[in-house]
């Protein structure tokens, strides 16, 4: 080999080995550790849980997130009442016993909460470390001057959630969210000590600004250097930029530094294309980097304008967006990332491009997941100030705890490109008292000291002038929840303001349950003096089962559609949801308003916005087609990307229909006679989709299908396993509610299970579950150990049916 290379290769190793250093120790500057397994957890009445003595050897074991409210039975007399989703609160005490290592006996180090439901207190080793009261904040304590460096600690979590109702939903009760153990060096960068912004973007270059605190711990003055360098989403260094030696001031002092780096021809972040760069910021003293700190980029630049409505990089287009809550269906509060990224792409799937975490600040793998995947977000703080409806709900802690909360959201969340619009608050009844004049504004100069590059909104009910919030000033966009027939005037009654429509909507559906005639708009209720009453709780899927104050989707979407200075919307909901159950109330213990059902099979509505909101050709038709004979049908038709659809009853025409003026939907009246319906969407003559539909015999078999058949062996990611009920030709039994027991052998478990019917008391974690409308659906969950997983259904008299998976 000749000498040149040979030394080349030699400083290349030199390097290596350099780098491999440096990363390592790197690494130890810094570590964040997922703290979430091997905890003790006790829901009896326990005195002085805090104790480091306590013996809890008898406590169950558990990993979390956990939610114990999801474990109990629904019950009306829960405190929580249907409206909470009907199930227990309670005391909950959680412990974990850990080492931490001499060799960090220099170094800090914190424990992060991402949430815990609610008023937690914690204790290391029998020190009160704090308590927190809002459910849905993220926290951290500093555990360093009471921790046995090289021995054992105790950390101790007291949950309250025994004081109901405080929720206008479902909560769920535990530390439902995850929990890391943070270490440091003495000089490195604070808890959320990163601030991002793009100030001037252009396709040829970005200028991005980082906002760096360094906080000192060291005793003395320290000399550092920060270097920060942003890489592209192949992991290359596309730019980067220092500062000149500082000098941190002393002892527990926040050395704050402003960084200007620049991107040339930057990939924007965008809902179709969401480009995402990585910031790596180091703090160097002398020659050792002292810590290493990663903050998300996503470069982008976006203008609500009061005529023309929002644009992204530039582009006009409209915020098509739902509301949710935090429950994941059957697996309750207790966040999930899988789950998660599922209702996403579900989501997604039907064009939806926005969330509103409504009404509280969300996990932060939310946001993650919006920033990877394309949604804008309206990032909530809360759903009532000074009082609401709940006689127990966070107004109680409101005034001394506002200013934190508050905080805290706008520093953990404001780096996220996914998160566009700030909401201060939810329905907040003071919009009709002058006191909002006093807290609106304190509230939005929270917020803009933290982050003036988004705007602020509130949802109001009232969006008349009257409203106090409005009045204040303190709003950039005006928020409406629901008055679409108030749209037109916007302009008129508030001139030159920008406006969202921070909540829309509130159909009401069932999935799979149709009453006829579909073409008239029922109101629940009909009558103020009268419940709404139909079989079994149910609500007709013809989208026209709407509350007073809402609106059925197609009447919604229609007036959204019109305006270019509605700049957005957020539909209530995208998911059925724990709670609420709107227009029932008990034996029903969930929510009608989702576009999706709460084991997440999409209702009918969902293809309307498909067809509207992608560019995916659609043709689906409805209802199923099991009725008695001679009855009147009405069969509807959501398509695109055609002129017409023709309707066929066993092989005769029944005559082409198409959408006109604003249409969203063909029907179709016919009198029903078994065997097969079929439609076909035409361009110029040209088939561009054919749907069949066919009369369904006794139920025969199960149909199972996986979302993933390959999961990660990480005791965490899930496979959803769909479970269809059909007849002996395959067809999916319309009325089918048969029992289907589920078994699972090797590297999972069956985590919950579900059918979507909000009336069912059947627990969520039992291995079998009744069919509803023919479906039903079970979540496996990874062992932590790769293997292969067979799962298995059975019912009585029909053919059973298994599948294999594999966690790896
Ligand atoms: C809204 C409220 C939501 C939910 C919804 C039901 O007024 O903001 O939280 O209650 O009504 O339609």
């Amino acid at each position: 080999m000749p000498p040149l290379k040979l030394s080349l290769l030699k400083h290349g190793l030199l390097c290596m080995v350099m780098l491999i250093c440096l990363n390592s120790f790197a690494q130890q500057s810094r570590q964040t550790i997922d703290f979430d397994k091997g905890w003790r957890f006790n829901l009896d009445a326990v005195n002085n849980g805090q104790l480091p003595g306590l013996n809890d050897a008898g406590w169950r074991s558990l990993n979390l997130p956990h939610d114990w409210s999801i474990e109990g039975k629904f019950s009306k007399d829960n405190p929580a009442t249907p409206e909470g989703g009907a199930l227990p609160g309670g005391i909950g005490w959680y412990r974990k016993t850990f080492t931490v290592p001499a060799a960090s006996k220099n170094q800090l180090v914190y424990i992060d909460f991402d949430g815990v439901y609610q008023k937690s207190d914690v204790w290391i080793n029998g020190h009160h470390l704090g308590f927190r009261p809002n459910g849905y904040i993220s926290f951290r304590y500093e555990l360093t001057p009471y921790l046995n460096f090289g021995g054992k600690n105790v950390i101790a979590v007291k949950v309250d959630n025994s004081v109901q109702p405080n929720s206008r939903w479902y909560s769920g009760s535990g530390i439902y969210r995850n929990v890391w153990l943070v270490t440091t060096n003495k000089v490195a960068i604070d808890h959320w000590g990163t601030y991002i912004t793009t100030p001037e973007v252009s396709d040829a270059s970005a200028t991005v600004n980082l906002k760096i605190q360094v906080k000192n711990r060291a005793v003395k003055r320290e000399v550092f250097t920060i270097k920060t360098s942003i890489y592209n989403a192949a992991g290359k260094v596309v730019s980067a930029g220092g500062s000149i030696p500082s000098k941190t001031d002393l002892q527990d002092t926040v050395f704050e530094n402003s960084i200007d780096i620049t991107v040339k021809n930057p990939h924007l972040w965008s809902v179709n294309q969401p480009y995402l760069y990585k910031v790596v910021t180091q703090v160097i003293s002398g020659k050792t980097i002292v810590d290493t700190y990663t903050t998300p980029l996503g470069i982008r630049y976006f203008n609500f304008d009061a005529d023309k409505g929002f644009s992204l990089n530039g582009k006009l287009m409209k915020i098509l967006g739902v509301c949710d809550h935090h429950d994941l269906g059957s697996l309750g509060a207790a966040i999930n990332t899988r789950a998660l990224e599922r209702q996403l792409q579900i989501l997604k799937a039907m064009g939806c491009n926005g969330i509103r975490t409504s009404h509280n600040p969300p996990a932060p793998e939310l946001l993650d997941l919006c920033d990877k995947m394309g949604f804008i977000v309206m990032d909530e703080a809360f759903d009532c100030w000074e009082w609401k409806k709940e006689k127990y709900d966070y107004h109680l802690f409101f005034k001394e705890w506002h200013k934190r909360d508050l905080e805290d959201q706008i520093l953990r969340d404001r780096n996220h490109p996914s998160v566009m619009i700030w909401s201060i608050g939810n329905e907040i009844p003071q919009q009709h008292d002058t006191s909002a004049l006093r807290i609106a504004p304190e509230l939005a100069n929270i917020v803009r000291k933290l982050d003036n590059t988004r705007p602020i909104t509130a949802a109001n009910n009232n969006p008349d002038t009257s409203n106090k919030i409005i009045k204040s000033g303190a709003i950039d966009l005006v928020g409406y929840n629901y008055h679409e027939g108030e749209y037109a005037k916007f302009h008129s009654r508030y001139p030159g303001k920008k406006f969202i429509a921070t909540e829309t909507t509130s159909g009401l559906e069932t999935r799979g349950y149709y009453e006829m005639p579909s073409d008239s708009i029922r109101i629940w209720p009909e009558r103020w003096d009268k419940p709404f009453i139909r079989p079994g709780n149910n609500v007709s899927a013809f989208d026209n089962v709407r509350p007073p104050w809402g609106s059925t989707h197609e009447a919604t979407w229609k007036v959204m559609k019109k305006y270019d200075f509605l700049s957005g919307m957020f539909i209530w909901t995208g998911f059925d949801y724990l709670g609420e159950p709107t227009p029932y109330s008990w034996p029903s213990r969930s929510s009608y308003f989702g576009i999706v059902d709460l084991a997440g099979f999409p209702k009918d509505v969902y293809y309307m916005y498909q067809s509207e909101w992608t560019d995916k050709p659609v043709l689906h038709i409805f209802p199923h087609w099991n009725w008695e004979a001679g009855k009147a049908v009405d069969v509807w038709a959501y398509y695109n990307h055609a002129d017409e659809v023709e309707l066929f009853l066993n092989g005769k025409s029944l005559g082409i229909k198409k959408k006109t003026g604003d249409d969203l939907h063909i029907m179709w009246r016919v009198k029903f006679e078994p065997g097969t319906l079929k439609a076909v969407s035409r361009k110029d003559g040209k088939v561009v989709l054919t749907r069949e539909i066919h009369t369904a015999g006794a139920p025969a078999k199960i149909e199972l299908s996986a979302d993933r058949k390959l999961i990660a062996a990480d005791g965490k990611d899930l496979s959803f396993i769909t479970v269809k009920i059909l007849d002996k030709d395959g067809n999916v039994v319309p009325d089918a509610d048969n029992l289907v027991n589920f078994k699972i052998n090797g590297e999972a478990v069956i985590a919950s299970v579900d059918n979507g019917d909000p009336v069912s008391h059947d627990s969520f974690k039992v291995n079998y579950r009744k069919a509803f409308h023919g479906l039903a659906l079970a979540i496996v969950q990874a062992k932590e150990k790769a293997g292969v997983i067979n799962f298995t259904a059975t019912s009585n008299g029909l053919q059973s049916a298994s599948l294999v998976l594999t966690s790896k």
